[in-house]
């Protein structure tokens, strides 16, 4: 896609995550500086994300999770075209695209913490969701969206590790669901590690059988680049709700 404006990306290596940084330069000539993790930013130029995470830093978590989740319904004998899904983080509607890309044509409803996430998922991919709740998943009263949008699944790319959704505000989500239901998700390599805080002891007694969830898939994948080019890996887990 043509865009009006030029992005550099800041190659310095060593950086973590929550500081990377990019300058955008518009055809005007105003020029602004943003770490990537300024969602409300970055989703207010159009196409900036599509850009410079799918494209410069080739991001495979929403593909990688939706193939993960596509297949595991497959293999359960499942309905892909049937999911109904709340996608939290996310964002301005990469990874609902890419689950309607395998066929998942069920309601998709999304929450996302940052402002102008809804606005841009509207501008980027109209009409992909049939609600869009702006603000921290904590607050979304994710048992009124899944009531009234009979949701089956929970999926969130990239939304979980470095600070994003908590424990809490995750584990409230989740049990919001129905037995049956399922969960796709993305979490960093740290997260893997038991004692890494409590997402990571929640992740680790969810693949123990924990939280009433049956864990079918865990796949390490290389979920992008860094700015400066080395790989950062993520894992995709998916589960499914049995009591
Ligand atoms: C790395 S982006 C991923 C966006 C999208 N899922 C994708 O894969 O393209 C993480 C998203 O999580 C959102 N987020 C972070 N913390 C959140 C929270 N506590 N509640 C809801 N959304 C949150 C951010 O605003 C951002 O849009």
């Amino acid at each position: 896609m043509a865009h009006d404006y030029a992005v550099t990306l800041n190659r310095d290596p060593g950086l973590d995550q929550g500081d990377e940084r990019l300058t955008v330069v518009h055809a005007d000539g105003r020029r602004e500086e943003m770490r990537l993790h300024e969602y409300d930013r970055v989703y207010a130029v159009p196409g900036l994300y599509e850009e410079v995470v799918q494209r410069e830093l080739d991001c495979r978590s929403p593909a990688t999770l939706a193939d993960a989740l596509v297949g595991a319904v497959d293999r359960a004998g499942g309905d892909v075209a049937a999911i109904r899904a709340l996608d939290f983080g996310a964002g301005n509607g990469v990874v609902g695209e890419e689950l309607r890309a395998r066929g998942v044509t069920g309601t998709l409803v999304a929450v996302d913490a940052a402002t102008g996430s809804r606005e841009a998922a509207e501008r980027d991919r109209p009409g992909q969701y049939a609600e869009y709740v702006v603000g921290d998943l904590a607050d979304a009263d994710v048992p009124r969206l899944v009531a009234r949008h009979g949701l089956t699944c929970l999926v969130g790319a990239g939304a979980l590790g470095l600070g994003h959704v908590s424990a809490a505000a995750f584990d409230a989500a989740w049990q919001a669901f129905p037995v049956g239901s399922w969960l796709a998700i993305t979490v960093t390599d740290d997260v893997l590690d038991p004692d890494a805080g409590d997402l990571s002891a929640y992740v680790a007694r969810l693949r123990a059988g924990g939280h009433g969830s049956e864990v079918v898939h865990v796949e390490r994948f290389r979920h992008r680049l860094r700015m400066s080019g080395e790989p950062i890996h993520y894992h995709a887990l998916v589960a499914r709700r049995v009591g």
